[in-house]
């Protein structure tokens, strides 16, 4: 479609947006030969690296050492805490991202992948312009994201901010309120806590991450009270006012709480307003782009991958898709990306993972089910690490395990196994069948296996 004198050569894929989606799609769409352009308006790696999981979980750590210095004499270490500096915590994190920026940047250098900087906007069904520069495509991926939103009354400004501002903070609030407890919510509480806030976390819904199996919830809110979270379930933001010192939060009903700064960690919108979506025809819901389990949208030849499309908004969700869509575009007929089958790690401590269908969910579809849950009180590993917390087993009646539901710190690292084992549609007889090493923590996930099939060893029958 060289309609136009800048017109560029054509392309198989233009993608909009270097995110998770977009850049996964662009490097398995050049190793399968296709012609490709990324368009990107920040950077490269996009909200996963620059905003989001990788700064996130690296102030996670941060707190992590804070935490086994303040805990160090109960393993008989002589340390203590002289405080937090965040000017090093943010050095830290940014060398982490920066060198994940590089090499990534290098990856797309190596793979002579075209990176076009500026907003792109769907001008065609095959087109995306940028500055005036017109791309054309055989497929055209829509992959630009989500950003944080806030609630009607909740301007961000000032002492009111989103995760985006609260990863750039140089210094450690006094005190905060989250306003959402859901996952970015409990992560941005917990590291404050360790960093020494008064943290008071507000949710709309009856308890936190309301997402997850309800065990994992009442474990978090347990163990969040042993560290002194204030935790508000059930409970609505109304207002809030700044004044020169701090914040007020109103609750509905009346209640009030004073804070240095507020959090709003109450979902992501997705990124789509203005880019030209709904005018070539693309039909959206509230600014979602929903798609077949192809990852088509309503347009012949585009695509949509990432948090713009209903469902997850996790960063390797995203890679998933965008993989799924190169390898789709190139004829390879792959299997579509099932959101159930997608661990999910939520990194406060203690950890919350888990991969499948909740009780409910698994009662919803399979009618007969069984469950099982192991303590970590019994996982010697656990036990030395000094965390508490379970590994709950649901499993349809006398067939394979369709969810595992994981609590206690670190157990994020075992969401592989508890992955494998629902996306294999293993029993728990295959489970445990296999040697987990002791002492581990992975032994937990052998054990919980072990009981199902009706031969615990380290726990009751
Ligand atoms: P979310 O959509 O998961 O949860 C928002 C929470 O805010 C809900 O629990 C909701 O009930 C609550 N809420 C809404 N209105 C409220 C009100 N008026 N007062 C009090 N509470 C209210 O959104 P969140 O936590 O902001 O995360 C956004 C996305 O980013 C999620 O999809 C999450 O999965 C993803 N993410 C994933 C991470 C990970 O995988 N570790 C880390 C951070 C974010």
């Amino acid at each position: 479609m060289a309609d136009s004198p800048e017109s560029s050569a054509e392309h198989d894929v233009v993608i909009l947006g270097g995110g998770s989606g977009g850049y996964a799609c662009a490097l398995r769409a050049q190793q399968l030969g296709l012609r490709v352009v990324v368009v990107e308006r920040g950077k490269l790696g996009g909200t996963c690296l620059h905003n989001g999981c990788i700064p996130t979980k690296a102030l996670l750590h941060s707190a992590e050492v804070a935490d086994h210095v303040r805990d160090s004499s109960s393993v008989g270490v002589k340390a203590s805490l002289d405080g937090i500096d965040m000017s090093a915590v943010n050095s830290y994190k940014d060398g982490v991202v920066g060198r994940l920026y590089k090499g990534l940047q290098g990856l797309f250098s190596a793979a002579k992948i075209e990176l076009v900087e500026g907003t792109g906007r769907l001008v065609a069904a095959d087109t995306v312009e940028v500055d005036g520069r017109r791309l054309t495509g055989k497929h055209v991926v829509l992959a630009t994201g989500s950003y944080p939103r806030t609630l009607p009354g909740l301007e961000i400004g000032g002492r009111v901010m989103t995760s985006d501002q609260a990863l750039l903070l140089d210094d450690v609030p006094s005190s905060a309120v989250v306003i959402g407890g859901s996952v970015i919510g409990v992560e941005f509480g917990s590291v404050w806590k360790s960093f020494g806030v008064d943290v008071t976390i507000v949710e709309a819904l009856s308890r936190l991450v309301p997402a997850e199996d309800e065990v994992l919830s009442k474990q978090l809110e347990r163990a969040f009270k042993r560290r002194k979270i204030n935790v508000r379930t059930g409970a609505k933001f109304e207002s809030v006012v700044q004044h020169d010192d701090g914040v007020t939060v109103t609750l509905e009903g009346g209640d009030t709480l004073d804070a240095d700064i507020v959090l709003v960690a109450v979902g992501r919108g997705p990124r789509s307003e203005g880019l030209g979506f709904e005018d070539q025809g693309v039909t959206t819901d509230r600014g979602w782009v929903p798609t077949d389990d192809r990852l088509r949208t309503t347009v012949d030849g585009v695509f949509a991958v990432g948090d713009l499309v209903p469902g997850l908004q996790l960063a390797h969700r995203g890679f998933a898709h965008g993989i799924f869509v190169a390898e789709e575009i190139a004829g390879l007929r792959p299997m579509p990306v099932v959101d159930s089958g997608i661990p999910r790690v939520t990194y406060c401590s203690p950890e919350v993972a888990s991969v499948g269908l909740t009780e409910p969910q698994a009662k919803e579809k399979y009618g007969e089910i069984e469950t099982y849950e192991y303590n970590l009180g019994g996982n010697g590993r656990s036990q030395i690490l000094k965390t508490q917390g379970l590994v709950k087993l649901v499993r349809e009646k006398d067939g394979p395990i369709v969810g595992v539901h994981m609590i206690g710190d670190r157990m994020g690292e075992q969401v592989g196994e508890a992955s494998l084992t629902v996306n294999w549609e293993a029993f728990p007889d295959d489970v445990a069948q296999f040697v987990h090493a002791h002492p581990t923590q992975t032994e937990s996930l052998g054990e919980a296996s072990l009981a199902l099939a009706g031969k615990p060893l380290h726990a009751h029958a």
